[in-house]
């Protein structure tokens, strides 16, 4: 077994070699003079089962593109079965056709992910989890947020409370208190009157206590900045804002800080400043069975 890093995971595929205790491989790659991307992967992977990790944010096209040569690459060179890590999933909110005629993204990905020879596909918290279920490989979605709720302890909440910013993050939250101990909520979107909007907890009081916003994707922070000016009126301690998947988005980190939150965090999924937790444990646990 060997574990080929895409330079969209270096870390992150250091962390799984790491733990899966194999070869790390890092593949040569440079950029023709026309803008086209040349790759080789430097070592014998004949008979190897190679763990291709590469995620996909921005520039989502490149980093796709080097996802499929590298797995094309790794099963052309005789690897017995390549098993695709692509811990952000790119293009995964355009899974299905909203309006005729769009394309149906998610679709085009795993089609052309099957394409590579691929034997299966691993992601986390990915937009739609059954939206996979259209991959013609084994597909599986894991999920961050039982690591996030074991580095929550590092932030010494007092009174502590987990909370989705709308109600589809309500697994989020569920899924962190498995391992973190702590009542959870999510926010509920009201219509005060015809221009006004209010956000509150479904049942949950927050004054004085401290509240830890979780999410899947952080993107441009809108949704958090929201519900942290909303939790701040509502007498919150200290607000804090984490996700899975730090997609970042324009000035997102500075909004949100700008917002009040006393820390952002997330894992590496997307490799950021803010990759406080590592999502290896789980790639390594569901690589071993
Ligand atoms: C929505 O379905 C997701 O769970 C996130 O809430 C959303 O992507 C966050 O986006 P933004 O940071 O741009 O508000």
């Amino acid at each position: 077994m060997l574990v080929i890093a895409g330079s969209a995971s270096s870390n992150l595929a250091q962390r799984i070699s790491e733990e899966l205790d194999c070869k790390l491989v890092r593949p040569d790659s440079e950029l023709f003079p026309d803008g086209e991307l040349y790759l080789k992967i430097p070592e014998e992977v004949e008979g190897e089962h190679a763990i291709v990790v590469q995620s996909t944010p921005r520039p989502q096209n490149d980093n796709f593109m080097e996802l499929l040569l590298l797995l094309d690459t790794a099963k052309d060179l005789g690897a017995k079965e390549v098993t695709a890590i692509v811990p952000y999933f790119a293009y995964a909110r355009q899974d299905k056709r909203f309006e005729p005629g769009e394309a149906i993204s998610l679709q085009t990905m795993l089609k052309l992910i099957g394409s590579t020879g691929a034997n299966d596909l691993l992601t986390i918290d990915v937009h739609e989890e059954k939206a996979l279920k259209k991959a013609k490989i084994p597909a599986q979605n894991l999920q961050a947020m039982p690591l996030i709720g074991k580095w929550l302890p590092s932030l010494n909440l007092k009174r502590p409370v987990l909370l989705g910013p709308d109600q589809g993050a309500l697994k989020y939250v569920e899924q962190a208190s498995r391992s973190f101990e702590a009542d959870y909520d999510y926010l509920v979107k009201k219509r005060e009157s015809p221009t006004e909007v209010s956000m509150e907890p479904k049942s949950m009081e927050v004054g004085g206590r401290d509240v830890v916003i979780l999410d899947d994707i952080i993107s441009t922070g809108g949704t958090v900045t929201e519900a942290i000016k909303l939790l701040k009126e509502q007498g919150a301690r200290k607000i804090y804002a984490g996700c899975t998947h730090a997609v970042l988005a324009e000035d997102a980190l500075e909004r949100i800080r700008g917002a009040g939150a006393e820390e952002v965090f997330a894992t590496d999924t997307i490799e950021t400043e803010i990759s406080k937790i590592s999502v290896a444990p789980s790639i390594v646990e569901a690589i071993a069975e």
